[in-house]
């Protein structure tokens, strides 16, 4: 409203006609629906906004623009904004477009007009270089349009597509979201749900049981306790929408504006560096677990570590982090679960993240270690092979500066895909826990010692003679460090001095793939 009222009563009528018209959209659909979805534990969408952006700094863009259909009644119901709020703003100073969906009008729904404000946004964002978040609230595709609501979405889809590794791209699922809208948060960089609120599947309950027969509520089938540990289709399960906003701008401060920004560095004032406490964390017997995350928490700036897909193929952890203030993205293997072996959906995931990484210049650390790669056929028959070469391929690809620790074991091709100097790392550190071989000791001494042992009076002390002598000369990292594949083999407590100084070394690491139209990773 203008602070100002103007002097003339012809211009007093035009200032009030806007006040009315800005006091109507601000409404959406109505005070009524507001509250109900209030009564539900939903925000509304400029709730949201309020919530996400620094205060006053949202500008919103397209407000008064209405839908055109005249089907089904459309004709005599409008609403100014169409159910979609849009604009840009700025989180802790930093410039970002978000829309957010406005479930008050027309469930929030997507209508040819709705898509044109948000592929307007996509736009700017995608020409001025900065994020975009999208707040997601919508029954799908207005049903009274028919196909323009479709090429809406095709249209979004696309600008997805192109603006993917050029902005970071952030969806939100805060209400429904199902059909093929679900297909632009999924080609977006990470999603985050809200738990009991919100739910994500091509194809709902109803459909589910008429093809299936299968009983599942919504929740079930695509809430975010399901997407964020069966099918990692979200990246964060949030307990309400402020943990999530408030998620949403945690995630943010690791990543810069766009592709051509360095990773943001935070002032850092250089201390003790040493964490003797790291000295202690690996079990003297090889086969007990640990929690890697005991190790990222001591290397890194106190509190920074920021866990991705926490719950999802828990046998790989990533995450964002900061050393010597510095952003970086982690990647360890996790001892605690599943013995820290690699799969289909641990490779999945620690695929996706290491290419946003590598998309928007996080530098990458990875911690070690790793017996090898899950076997059966369960594995085999889903395609391990072409999903464990998804991490090996993400890994080689990437040019931003890499470094690599082994905390204990690098067995077999896992020792490869991890992030090993021969794809492509660019410091290789070893602890002296390292374990740095073809496969464990005893597995290795039954097949090239199995006719000595069969043969021997006492078959089992055979066997455990032949698995000292493998130990002795592959369960350690010194083979590898005479061939110079580890560059150092280090103290524990050192590895933060010794990480921190090195990525100071690699910033300003240059380095080219061979020109190319692009790659073609196995999907
Ligand atoms: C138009 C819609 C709508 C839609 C909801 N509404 N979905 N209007 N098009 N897609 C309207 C309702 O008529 C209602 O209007 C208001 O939004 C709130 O809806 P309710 O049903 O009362 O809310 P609720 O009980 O919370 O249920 C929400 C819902 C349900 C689960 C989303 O509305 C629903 O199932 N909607 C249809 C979902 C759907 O089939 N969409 C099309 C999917 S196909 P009033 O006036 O009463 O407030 C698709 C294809 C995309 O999206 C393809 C892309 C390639």
């Amino acid at each position: 409203m203008a602070k100002k009222k103007p002097n003339d009563p012809v211009l007093q009528e035009k200032f009030a006609e806007l006040d009315r018209k800005n006091k109507e959209a601000l409404l959406g659909g109505g005070e009524q629906r507001i509250e109900q979805q209030h009564k539900k534990g939903k925000l509304s969408a400029r709730e949201r906004i309020h919530l996400l952006l620094d205060e006053g700094s949202f500008e919103e863009l397209g407000k008064f623009v209405m839908h055109r259909s005249k089907d089904f009644g459309l004709d005599k119901e409008y609403y100014l904004g169409d159910g979609v709020v849009t604009g840009y703003g700025t989180i802790n100073g930093r410039l970002v477009y978000v829309f957010s969906q406005d479930f008050t009008v027309f469930g929030g729904s997507l209508s040819e007009t709705h898509a044109e404000k948000i592929v307007k946004i996509m736009d700017l964002a995608l020409k001025n270089g900065a994020p975009i978040i999208g707040l997601n609230d919508s029954g799908g595709a207005r049903i009274q349009e028919g196909v323009v609501s479709l090429g809406g979405y095709a249209d979004i889809f696309y600008r997805n597509t192109l603006a993917s590794g050029v902005i970071p791209q952030i969806s939100a699922i805060m209400g429904p979201c199902a059909g093929g809208a679900v297909y632009s948060p999924a080609i977006t960089d990470f999603i985050f749900m809200v738990e009991n609120t919100s739910f994500m599947f091509v194809t709902g309950p109803n459909v589910v049981k008429t093809v299936t027969h299968e009983n599942v509520t919504a929740e079930e089938l695509g809430g975010a306790t399901t997407h964020s540990t069966k099918s990692g289709v979200t990246h964060f399960a949030c307990v309400n929408e402020a943990e999530c906003i408030q998620q949403i701008k945690t995630l943010l401060s690791y990543v810069p504006q766009n592709c051509e920004d360095p990773a943001p560095k935070l002032s850092y004032t250089p201390g003790d560096e040493l964490r003797p406490a790291l000295n202690d964390i690996i079990p003297a017997n090889p086969n007990q677990p640990y929690d890697m995350r005991d190790v990222i928490h001591g290397v890194v700036d106190e509190g920074s570590f920021f866990e991705v897909h926490k719950n999802f193929a828990e046998n790989i952890v990533v995450g964002f982090a900061r050393i010597g203030g510095r952003s970086i993205g982690i990647v360890g293997n996790q001892p605690a679960s599943l013995a820290g072996v690699l799969d289909i959906h641990s490779s999945i995931k620690g695929a996706r993240f290491v290419r946003f990484c590598d998309c928007f210049n996080v530098p990458l650390l990875v911690f070690e270690d790793v017996p090898g790669f899950l076997p059966g056929t369960d594995q085999e028959w889903n395609a391990i092979i072409t999903n464990g070469a998804k991490l090996l391929y993400a890994f080689s690809e990437a040019t931003v500066p890499r470094i690599t620790v082994i905390t204990r074991k690098a067995y077999g091709g896992a020792y490869d895909v991890m992030n090993s100097k021969h794809i492509g790392a660019d410091l290789n550190y070893a602890w002296p826990t390292a374990e740095i071989a073809v496969m464990g000791a005893k597995g290795a001494a039954e097949i090239i010692f199995k006719k000595e042992i069969a043969e021997a009076q006492n078959p089992q002390e055979k066997l455990n003679e032949k698995v000292d002598e493998y130990t002795q000369k592959f369960a350690n990292p010194y083979r590898a460090a005479h061939r110079g594949y580890i560059d150092e083999v280090i103290y524990p407590e050192e590895t933060r001095a010794k990480l921190i100084r090195a990525f100071a070394m690699l910033e300003n690491k240059a380095a080219k793939l061979p020109r190319k139209k692009h790659g073609n990773m196995p999907l």
